[in-house]
């Protein structure tokens, strides 16, 4: 494993996040990075770039295992993904996100599938979806020594109790709710949020009530930090992406052209060329010329 948290070598670190939170009148401090990954090629790309934090998001059960919504992804698929983002990451900070059941039934099972997260497959923090109703679980975590993301408003494991993926906060009532629940993530140790599909507006009024730093996904710009799935913003999502998924590349027609230029290649027989074959010495190959393999006999 390669995790090197000493400050001072470019490590990411809990406390380095911590210290980017903007402060108010304040336009020096740079807005935190995130992306998702769920793989070690990816992961060290991004890690390359100088994302500042890797997210292993349960979007992966969508975006890399086919699935219509977050909700089946396994606490197994989970860990093999955070294992491979891990091997791929020096420098980012890796977060994992606690699949849909994997802290829904006990506080005991809760913190025991957290801590093997950190355990198992070296992840730095993890990412728990729900406000006020997460206060006591996030307590436990922190004294359990896990660092905690919080997320709060458009959460995707609430599905079926949103009626769909909707934007959240839309009413006073319900921008007062989200309110209370980032004030509740903040009291209960969360060193940041995740701010999902609310208005620009709340967003920029919780980021600037807090002391720890927001990250927002479809929450406007005034938010500390900013996070994307890496698959939309590389253009490999199949179908609908939403309005604030910018996308920076097309890789899905790369990636299809490569395919098809690769089957008229071999189909037309430029695949493989002499040059990308093995070859004989001169000598094994007149050796072989003058002994021929034999056929056995058809009995
Ligand atoms: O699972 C995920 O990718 C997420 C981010 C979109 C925040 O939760």
């Amino acid at each position: 494993m390669s995790v090197a948290p000493h400050a001072g070598n470019g490590k990411v670190t809990v406390p380095d996040i911590l210290s980017r939170k903007s402060q108010p009148g304040s336009q020096a401090s740079k807005k935190i990075t995130c992306l998702t990954a769920y793989d070690y090629p990816t992961a060290r790309l991004l890690d390359e770039a100088g994302v500042e934090i890797l997210l292993v998001g349960d979007s992966l059960a969508m975006v890399v295992l086919g699935y219509e919504n977050t909700l089946p992804v396994t606490m197994e698929e989970m860990l093999h993904h955070t294992r491979a983002v891990r091997r791929g990451t020096h420098r980012a900070l890796v977060v994992a996100d606690m699949p849909y059941g994997s802290f829904h039934t006990s506080p005991d099972e809760s913190v025991r599938n957290a801590v093997r997260f950190v355990k198992e497959a070296g992840a730095e923090a993890v990412k728990v979806e729900g406000g006020e109703r997460r206060l006591e679980l996030i307590a436990r975590l922190t004294e359990a020594e896990i660092p905690v993301m919080a997320h709060i408003g458009l959460t995707p494991q609430s599905l079926h109790a949103f009626g769909g993926f909707k934007v959240q906060g839309k009413t006073v009532e319900a921008a007062e709710k989200l309110i209370r629940d980032a004030r509740a993530v903040e009291a209960a140790g969360a060193f940041s949020v995740v701010l999902e599909s609310i208005p620009r507006e709340l967003a920029a009024e919780i980021t600037g009530g807090l002391r720890i730093p927001t990250i927002g996904i479809g929450a406007g710009p005034e938010c500390d930090g900013q996070v994307l799935v890496i698959h939309d913003i590389l253009g490999l999502t199949a179908g609908h992406t939403p309005k604030f998924a910018r996308r920076y590349a097309n890789l899905s027609e790369t990636i299809a052209q490569a395919a098809r230029d690769f089957c008229s290649d071999v189909r037309e027989g430029r695949f493989p060329s002499d040059a990308e074959s093995f070859h004989l010495s001169t000598e094994a190959r007149d050796l072989l010329r003058t002994r021929p393999l034999r056929r056995s006999p058809v009995m």
